[in-house]
């Protein structure tokens, strides 16, 4: 199936947190909607299919996890990521966040600590810091326009006797990093020599550039496999967040047990009853999708680079590995985070993501999602390089 990724869909009044929510999660109801992780692009075919086939039944009473489920998510990270995984290790969840939070109750105490690498995607903060836990913050090291691990400094976190956890985003969100073999290693060898648990988010695993290569952590040794949670969603490739379905892979029985257990008590493992078709269509009937979104965003890529070096120099992309989700080094306009924020939503009308969001450390930057047709990125960048251009003729003058 041909898909047409130019296409502009209106996406108002359809109860889009991203459209229909702007103005009071980004603060201006007028700015153009490149924040949340969703995209501008239609669901495939078959998704938008199985959710009709479901809907066109007129009872929707409780479901169960069918079959099916494991088979597609057998076969799904087999032919992504070259990894055999066991249909027993799979279990449902209904979203990668809610997993954050249960492990973090499961696994931890109060004044417990855990360990993420901001700037990382914000509801990971969220999740330690609702739970009364302590944030343990393995900054990421920016140099020289690319982001790296700070090994030393995950030693010393990930040794001290209250920590407990670490949450790892891979790729990462927003950084745009996807951690090679020889990273995950050293990361999950401090993590398994401490005993800390790894959760590790894998759900932008299948957003890939040319040249980069996702390895699942959890593959790489049993010893992290049977200490690691990790998780998959179809949610972010093909643009079904909404519907509220995605896959943990647990090898470790006594984990398993415990998180099924943990989601039963909290009664957070009933599923909506489009989840599971949309999910088993996804993962089973939808390769031909991906193969055509990746060099589409490829191409939103370099149009946002050459667009930035051309008429926005003060504003570097961090060159991205995967993901559509643009990290925007702004440190050259000289601008104070609550400046920046100003400049791009309320002065040119185009909401990002205010990069301290992602950890004080993200303040110099924002974050932007360029999961749209061209004609929308380029409107947007087109806003921006308006009020660039009066600023740094001021500036300049
Ligand atoms: C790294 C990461 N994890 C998780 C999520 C959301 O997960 P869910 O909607 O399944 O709770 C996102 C969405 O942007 C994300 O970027």
């Amino acid at each position: 199936m041909q898909y047409n990724f130019d296409e502009i869909i209106e996406r108002r009044n359809t109860q889009s947190s991203k459209w229909d929510n702007v103005g009071v999660r980004v603060g201006n109801s007028e700015a153009l909607p490149m924040w949340v992780a969703d995209t501008d692009f239609t669901c495939p075919i078959p998704v938008v299919e199985a959710v009709m086939e479901r809907a066109a039944h007129p009872i929707y009473g409780y479901s169960f996890v069918v079959p099916e489920f494991y088979e597609s998510t057998i076969r799904w990270i087999k032919k992504q990521h070259d990894w055999d995984i066991k249909k027993e290790w799979i279990v449902f969840a209904t979203g990668v966040v809610p997993v954050m939070n249960t492990m973090i109750q499961e696994y931890t105490q109060e004044g417990d600590e855990v360990i993420i690498q901001q700037p990382v995607y914000h509801p990971f903060g969220f999740a330690i810091n609702d739970n009364n836990r302590i944030l343990v913050n393995n900054e990421l090291i920016y140099k020289e326009g690319r982001y790296f691990i700070d090994f030393e400094d995950l030693e010393k976190r990930a040794a001290s006797p209250r920590a407990k956890l670490m949450i790892i985003c891979n790729p990462h969100n927003p950084v745009g990093r996807v951690w090679t073999e020889e990273e995950l290693i050293r990361v999950a060898d401090i993590c398994v020599r401490n005993h800390v648990l790894m959760v590790v988010d894998e759900i932008h695993s299948d957003l890939i550039f040319e040249g980069y290569r996702h390895v699942p952590l959890a593959s790489l040794k049993t010893e992290y496999a049977m200490n690691s949670v990790t998780c998959y969603a179809p949610s972010k490739t093909f643009n079904c967040a909404g519907l509220r379905g995605s896959g943990l892979v647990i090898p470790n029985p006594e984990i398993r047990k415990r998180l099924e257990q943990r989601f039963k008590m909290n009664r957070s493992i009933q599923q909506s009853i489009f989840a599971l078709p949309a999910y088993v269509a996804a993962y089973t009937k939808c390769d031909d999708y991906l193969d055509q979104l990746l060099p589409y965003l490829e191409r939103n890529v370099a149009y946002l680079d050459e667009y930035l070096k051309t008429y926005m120099p003060k504003i570097k992309l961090v060159k991205p590995e995967g993901t559509y989700l643009m990290w925007l080094d702004c440190s050259g306009m000289g601008m104070s985070p609550d400046e920046l924020e100003d400049f791009f939503i309320n002065r040119s009308l185009v909401a990002i993501s205010k990069g301290s969001g992602f950890g004080s450390c993200g303040g110099q930057f924002v974050r932007m999602n360029i999961g749209c047709p061209r004609s929308i990125l380029a409107k947007g960048l087109e806003r921006i390089k308006r009020t660039y251009e009066e600023g740094i003729y001021e500036k300049d003058m």
